[in-house]
């Protein structure tokens, strides 16, 4: 009965907006943020290097446990629930917008267009100081952050660390598609970290249906007009699935 009366809201909603969160990468394999501490990272602990601080005080070691978590997503694709977000968004363009909380890529590697980032983006760098004119990338020794031999500007990982705010233009983007929705697709967050959790009580506040997708209890389930237990990759395919075969 769930899947069916949120499937009937998703092909009558004229704007759709979808929050995610690591719950929809679980059935891709993806390393959590503990996974990653194993072996010879064992003995670090992620609060102390995903911080502005910790990279200042040791770029070389924060950037080689960036090049771990990255390679250990190597070996990771979008599932059936990421294609089938990719796939809605190509068949109804503008229709929906995607927000995210995860910083690993999937669902812009599925095809999902102009996704909001919350929490940016694990493959994406960035400049850890204001680029200036002189900022240009010179080879570094390898393991070492590349740098501007000029100013001695860093590159760092393009995610947010603890402590830091958000990009302030893809949260405004965010707010305005949860006030704007029809509709509000939540699917593998606890909903306990915010703003992005927010977002899901922005959505109805402001009138839209909103829908957990969770096999699990949410922080955000008594947000929720409806609440799916299931997983992302079993059923969102139903969920986003054509109403016509020939759409
Ligand atoms: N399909 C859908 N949801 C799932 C699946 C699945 N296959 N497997 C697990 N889940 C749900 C869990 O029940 C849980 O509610 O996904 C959620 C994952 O919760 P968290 O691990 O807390 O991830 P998330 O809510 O995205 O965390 C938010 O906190 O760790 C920081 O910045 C990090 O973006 C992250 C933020």
């Amino acid at each position: 009965m769930g899947v069916a009366r949120v499937r009937a809201w998703l092909q009558t909603a004229r704007r759709i907006a979808v929050l995610t969160g690591a719950g929809m990468s679980a059935e891709s394999g993806v390393p959590t943020f503990r996974d990653a501490q194993t072996g010879y990272w064992a003995q670090y602990r992620p609060e102390d290097m995903a911080t502005e601080a910790g990279y200042r005080a040791q770029p070389g070691l924060v950037w080689r446990w960036y090049a771990h978590r990255r390679a250990l997503l190597r070996g990771v694709a979008p599932n059936a629930g990421h294609v089938a977000l990719a796939h809605f968004a190509q068949r109804h363009p503008g229709r929906l917008t995607l927000i995210t909380q995860n910083v690993d890529g999937l669902h812009q590697q599925a095809g999902s267009p102009d996704v909001l980032c919350l929490h940016g983006d694990l493959l994406a760098d960035r400049w850890l100081n204001p680029p200036r004119p002189c900022c240009h990338l010179e080879d570094s020794a390898a393991g070492e952050p590349p740098y501007c031999s000029t100013c001695g500007n860093l590159l760092r990982p393009g995610v947010v660390w603890f402590g830091e705010a958000l990009p302030l233009a893809v949260l405004e983007a965010a707010q305005q598609a949860a006030r704007a929705c029809d509709l509000m697709l939540v699917v593998g967050t606890a909903g306990a970290v915010y703003p992005a959790a927010g977002l899901a009580r922005l959505a109805r506040e402001a009138g839209a249906q909103v829908a957990v997708l969770n096999p699990a209890p949410s922080e955000l389930d008594d947000a929720a007009h409806a609440v799916l237990r299931g997983t992302a990759a079993q059923c969102l395919p139903a969920l986003l699935a054509p109403a016509d075969p020939q759409e």
